[in-house]
């Protein structure tokens, strides 16, 4: 089996869910349910014995040792982290605590474990480390896209620890010889993404009747991919990756934010023309710019489309239809996390190991 950390998360979720689809090999899903975790996400594995879900936190290593000693993973997929860069803003504690600090404590109970196995098993275990294109830095309008050898820059309190947590996978691979794999994907959208985020929020708010809130000249670029296309990436990097080795993740799907805001309002007219028959685009509002944003990422995913051969299936223009179609489909998910019910799911509805 494998144990797979933020699985109740945006991309955990997803990745969990392709991965039940895919093959009957278990899946140990350790979450801590922040406000970010959603196990409605994952309500239709509710029952399935292929799927175990532990409530806990990355940073409680009794926890970790007795996980990891019960259920001997043959790998890690360590998705957990805060993600927000708006949130890391307003206050940083739960990012250091969380992706550097939890990211340590992790590390330290799979090396234990990983050191405990018999010779095959311990050659055979991978610890998957799931990383940011944001670390890197900000690139000038036609700098080169980031390749893996790009040195770090991180810009927010947000990269700075997902930087901070890269470095210690680093080195517990090079003085550990824990055997550690690290992917670097751009900006993520698809099903179950949490409407804190560019894309779901405009999508929710402009059915809302809100505003579109862009932030300054919207002319911050950003490259995007569809989230089963991450998770295929990561699938990929897991089985055939070389330890040790980093690997980016990307679409080729560069665009500035206001050209993704207006596709999103294109989709929408054509898809749930509003009663009025305006566009959903004039409800476009620039606003105050965030501090330190980043002008633009763009990834160079050469090495895993030509060492491991991995192509993304979605171009933008389909992964963005099946977006909004998703969300035009899916009213209660959204209703019960902007109500907070879905914090309720937990209790109400699945059993918590
Ligand atoms: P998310 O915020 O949607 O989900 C994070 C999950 O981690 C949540 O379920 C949360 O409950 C859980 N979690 C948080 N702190 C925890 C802790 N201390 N212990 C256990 N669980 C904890 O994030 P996401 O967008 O799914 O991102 C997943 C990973 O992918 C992150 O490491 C992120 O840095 C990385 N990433 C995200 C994107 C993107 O576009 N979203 C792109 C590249 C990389
Ligand atoms: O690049 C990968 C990263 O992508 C991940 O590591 C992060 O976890 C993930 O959150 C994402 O970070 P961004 O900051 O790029 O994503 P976000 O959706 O917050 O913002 C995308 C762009 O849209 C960014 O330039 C800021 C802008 N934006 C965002 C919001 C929420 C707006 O203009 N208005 C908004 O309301």
């Amino acid at each position: 089996m494998i144990l797979v950390t933020g699985g109740a998360g945006f991309i955990g979720a997803n990745f969990v869910l392709d991965w039940l689809a895919l093959n009957d090999e278990p899946v140990i899903n350790l979450d801590k349910l922040t406000y970010a975790g959603n196990l409605e996400t994952l309500a239709s594995l509710q029952g399935d014995a292929r799927h175990v879900f532990i409530q806990g936190d990355i940073g409680d290593q009794s926890l970790l040792t007795r996980l990891l000693a019960d259920h001997r993973p043959r790998a890690v997929i360590h998705f957990a982290a805060e993600s927000h860069v708006d949130r890391s803003i307003q206050g940083a504690d739960e990012f250091i605590q969380t992706n550097v600090v939890g990211t340590f404590r992790l590390l330290e109970a799979v090396r234990a474990h990983w050191a405990s196995l018999p010779e095959a098993e311990k050659n055979a275990f991978r610890f998957l480390h799931v990383s940011t294109d944001e670390v890197y830095g900000s690139l000038a309008p036609d700098a080169p896209a980031f390749t893996e050898n790009r040195a770090y820059e991180p810009n927010s309190p947000y990269s700075a620890s997902k930087a901070a947590s890269d470095h210690l996978v680093r080195a517990w691979h090079h003085t550990h010889g824990l055997p550690v794999l690290t992917t670097h994907c751009s900006n993520n959208y698809g099903p179950y993404h949490f409407p804190e985020k560019l894309i779901p929020l405009m999508i929710v708010n402009a059915l809302a009747g809100k505003p579109l809130p862009v932030y300054g000249d919207g002319m911050q670029v950003r490259d995007w991919l569809y989230v089963k296309d991450h998770c295929s990436a990561i699938r990929r990097v897991l089985e055939t990756g070389a330890p040790g080795e980093t690997y980016n993740v990307g679409g080729w799907n560069e665009k500035p934010n206001i050209e993704i805001v207006h596709a999103i309002c294109a989709l929408l007219d054509e898809l749930r023309p509003r009663a009025d028959g305006a566009s959903y685009a004039t409800q476009i509002t620039h606003v105050k710019d965030r501090p330190g944003h980043d002008r633009r990422y763009a990834v160079d995913a050469r090495k895993l489309e030509t060492e491991l051969g991995w192509k993304p299936a979605e171009t933008f223009e389909t992964g963005i239809r099946k977006t909004v179609i998703w969300y035009l489909e899916h009213t209660e998910w959204v209703a019960h996390v902007q109500s907070g019910a879905y914090r309720q799911w937990v209790t109400s509805h699945y059993e918590v190991a």
